[in-house]
C-alpha cells in the first residue's frame, strides 16, 4: 500500500510517500527559514502565500523522483491540525482536490501525532509509553497506550520550548530558528549561571505542566548585565530547559510504571536532550526513542506513515468537509475523527 503525506501546518510545504513494503519512498521538504529569518519567527501571511507557490512543485517532485503516479496512491493523508490555520487550510485543500479527482480516501492526521509515530517508522517501540512532545509550539506529556488511545498527562501554561529556545536566540542576535543555533553554540560554553528550573518540582496540580517564560525572563536580565559570553548563556539555558524536560518526563514514567519513552518534535534534535536522555537509560532502566534527525522537524514523511497506520489499522477516513483546526488536542482529535469517519 503507498499512501502520500502532506503536511502545511507551519513554515514547511512537505510530501512524502510511505510504501508499506518498501519505507519511505520520496520525503520532501521546501523550507521557507530564509523567508522568515527576518522576521525572527514564522509570519503567518508570508507562509501561507510561499505554501500557495510551493506545494504543486512539491507534489510533483515526490511523486516524479521515484516515478510515482497519482494512480499508484492508495490514499492520501493530510495534517488537519494543529497549527497556524492559513497554513493547514492549503495542505487540506490540495489533499482534498486530489481525493476527489483521483477518487482515493482522504485520511486525517494530526501533526503532534505524527511527530511521535514518526519513530515507528525506524524502531520498534512498545506500548505503553510515555510521549514527550517538544516543538515551537507544543511541550507536553501523553500516556501513549495504543495507537489513538492517547492520555493527555500536561502541557506548557505560557512558551512552548522551542519558542523559548527561539526567543533566547532572538535576544541573543542568533537568528532563526534559535534551536539548532543555541544547541551548537552551547557546546562551547560553561553553565556559567543557574538559571530557575520552573515548575520542576512541583507535584501538585502542575506536576506534568511546563511553563518556560519565566526562563526567558531570567535569562534576558543575565544577557542584560552584559558581562557573559553568549555561549555560556546559551549553555546556561539549554541546561536549565532539558533538565526540566528530563524530569518531568521521569517523573511521569515512575508515577504510571512506564518504561518507555518516545521523544517527539523539532526540539527532540536537541544533542544535549538527547545526551541526558542516554543516562537515563542507564540510571532508571527507561528505554528514550527518538526519531532520525531528519524526521525530527517537519516533514510529510510522518505524516504518510501515521496515515498508513490510520488507514490501514483503523479504516478511517473523513468526509470533504471536514475542517481543520489550529488548535486540538490529540485526545479531543481523536474523538473528533471518530465522530465524522465515513467509508470510502
Ligand atoms: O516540530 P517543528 O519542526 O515545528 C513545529 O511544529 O513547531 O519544531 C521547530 C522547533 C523550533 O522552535 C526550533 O528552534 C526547534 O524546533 N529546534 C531545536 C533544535 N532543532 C530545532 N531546538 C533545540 N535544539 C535543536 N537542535
Ligand atoms: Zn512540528
Amino acid at each position: 500500500m503507498k499512501i502520500i503525506g502532506i503536511e502545511t501546518s507551519c513554515d514547511d510545504t512537505a510530501i512524502a510517500i510511505y510504501d508499506s513494503n518498501k519505507g519511505i519512498l520520496s520525503n520532501v521538504v521546501s523550507s521557507q527559514i530564509k523567508m522568515h529569518e527576518e522576521w525572527g519567527g514564522v509570519y503567518p501571511d508570508l507562509a501561507a502565500r510561499e505554501h500557495t507557490k510551493n506545494i504543486l512543485p512539491v507534489l510533483d517532485r515526490a511523486l516524479n523522483e521515484v516515478s510515482i503516479k497519482m494512480e499508484d496512491i492508495d490514499g492520501i493523508a493530510v495534517t488537519v491540525a494543529p497549527g497556524l490555520i492559513v497554513s493547514l487550510v492549503i495542505g487540506i485543500s490540495v489533499a482534498k482536490t486530489l481525493s476527489w479527482i483521483y477518487e482515493k480516501p482522504l485520511i486525517p492526521v494530526h501533526h503532534i501525532e505524527a511527530h511521535i509515530f514518526a519513530s515507528f517508522i525506524t524502531e520498534k517501540v512498545n506500548y505503553p509509553f510515555i510521549a514527550l512532545v517538544v516543538s515551537g509550539g507544543h511541550t507536553e506529556l501523553y500516556i501513549v497506550r495504543n495507537f489513538e488511545e492517547y492520555q493527555y498527562l500536561g502541557g506548557t501554561l505560557d512558551d512552548a520550548v522551542g519558542e523559548a529556545y527561539d526567543k533566547v536566540a532572538r535576544m541573543l542576535g542568533l537568528g532563526y530558528p534559535g534551536g539548532p543555533v543555541i544547541d551548537r553554540l552551547a557546546k562551547e560554553g560553561k553553565e556559567i549561571v543557574k538559571l530557575p528550573r520552573p515548575l520542576m518540582k512541583d507535584k501538585g496540580k502542575n506536576r506534568f505542566n511546563f511553563s518556560f517564560s519565566g526562563l526567558k525572563t531570567a535569562i534576558l536580565r543575565e544577557i542584560q548585565k552584559g558581562i557573559y559570553k553568549k555561549e555560556d548563556l546559551a549553555k546556561s539555558f539549554q541546561e536549565a530547559a532539558t533538565d526540566v524536560l528530563i524530569s518531568k518526563t521521569v517523573d511521569a514514567c515512575e508515577a504510571f510504571g512506564i518504561k518507555e519513552v518516545v521523544v517527539a518534535g523539532g526540539v527532540s534534535a536537541n544533542s544535549r536532550l538527547r545526551e541526558k536522555f542516554g543516562e537515563i537509560k542507564e540510571k532508571k532502566g527507561i528505554k528514550v526513542h527518538f526519531p532520525p534527525l531528519y524526521l525530527c522537524t517537519d516533514n510529510g514523511a510522518m505524516i504518510a506513515f501515521t496515515g498508513y497506520k490510520r488507514f490501514s489499522e483503523k479504516k478511517t477516513t473523513i468526509n470533504y468537509d471536514f475542517e481543520g483546526k489550529a488548535r486540538l488536542r490529540m485526545d479531543k482529535f481523536v474523538e473528533l475523527i471518530r465522530k465524522n469517519s465515513v467509508s470510502f
